[in-house]
């Protein structure tokens, strides 16, 4: 079982940073914008669609530039990230879009049964139990209702993870799901039509920028304590550099899952 960091710290640290968020979301938004294409001409029925841990909304407007009669309902645990949503549509006058506070751990609100469409992005793995909550994301999905996911998995910041064991250290990195614990638990309910494991590489001149890069958009909360200073200097000593960046670039490299699939007719 993976343990994850409590929703009282996850929330805190997206609460925190709630206003720089999209700042520094670029692998979000990119991500966002793939996923949401791959939804454009999926053959929607009648039910419910929803972006499960919308956050600001980058998934949903992507899928609404791309796909604009379709309106999804926002779901988020945190309060903060919903309103800035919101908050901008009334700035330029439009409808603010349709939210609900909800804490996924607790299941899916009743308000989404029998939905057409679940997406969501960089939120799953946030949850207490990934799979689990996959699984019971597929059953609550209607006859002929889709599923469209991305998430960062386990093989991700292979660079983190090394430098934290040659120097010693507890990895901090936020514990991630297999993507075939994922792919084998969605392949039991849905007819698949895209498991593509993705690879994303970010530079940095050094290893503590990339965990700076994740405080500053809110995803540092982690179930690990904290390192101390000097394990920070050992951390950053042992990171390696890659050949061919030069000025002692260093890399982290994600990896993410994104799946789509639909539930077959009973
Ligand atoms: C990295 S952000 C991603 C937001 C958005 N989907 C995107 O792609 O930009 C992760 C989101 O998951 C939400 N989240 C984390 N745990 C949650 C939970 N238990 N219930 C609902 N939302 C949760 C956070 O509040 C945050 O908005």
């Amino acid at each position: 079982m993976i343990s994850s960091p409590s929703l009282e710290l996850v929330r805190g640290g997206f609460e925190r940073r709630v206003s720089s968020y999209e700042q520094g979301a670029a692998l979000q938004r990119s991500v966002a914008w793939r996923l949401a294409h791959h939804c454009c001409s999926l053959p929607l029925l009648e039910g419910p669609c929803a972006d499960l841990g919308s956050g600001t909304g980058l998934l949903s407007r992507a899928i609404a530039q791309q796909r604009p009669e379709l309106d999804l309902l926002r779901l988020d645990a945190c309060p903060a990230l919903l309103s800035q949503e919101g908050a901008a549509a009334l700035a330029m006058a439009a409808t603010p879009p349709a939210s609900l506070i909800w804490d996924l751990n607790q299941g899916l609100p009743p308000e989404l049964q029998q939905a057409s469409l679940l997406a969501s992005s960089f939120a799953l793995h946030w949850l207490n139990h990934p799979v689990e909550q996959m699984e019971h994301w597929c059953q609550e999905l209607r006859p002929d209702g889709w599923l469209a996911l991305a998430l960062p998995t386990a093989g991700s910041f292979p660079q983190w993870r090394q430098a934290a064991a040659r120097a010693g250290v507890a990895c901090t990195a936020l514990p991630l799901p297999e993507a075939s614990a994922l792919v084998a638990a969605a392949e039991q309910h849905l007819d698949l039509h895209r498991a593509e494991r993705l690879r994303f590489s970010q530079h940095a001149e050094s290893g503590l920028s990339f965990l700076r890069r994740m405080r500053d958009l809110g995803a540092g909360a982690s179930p690990s304590p904290p390192l101390r200073p000097g394990e920070w200097r050992r951390l950053e000593a042992h990171w390696p550099s890659q050949p061919g960046l030069g000025g002692g670039g260093k890399l982290l490299r994600w990896e993410m899952l994104l799946l789509l699939g639909r539930k077959p007719p009973p």
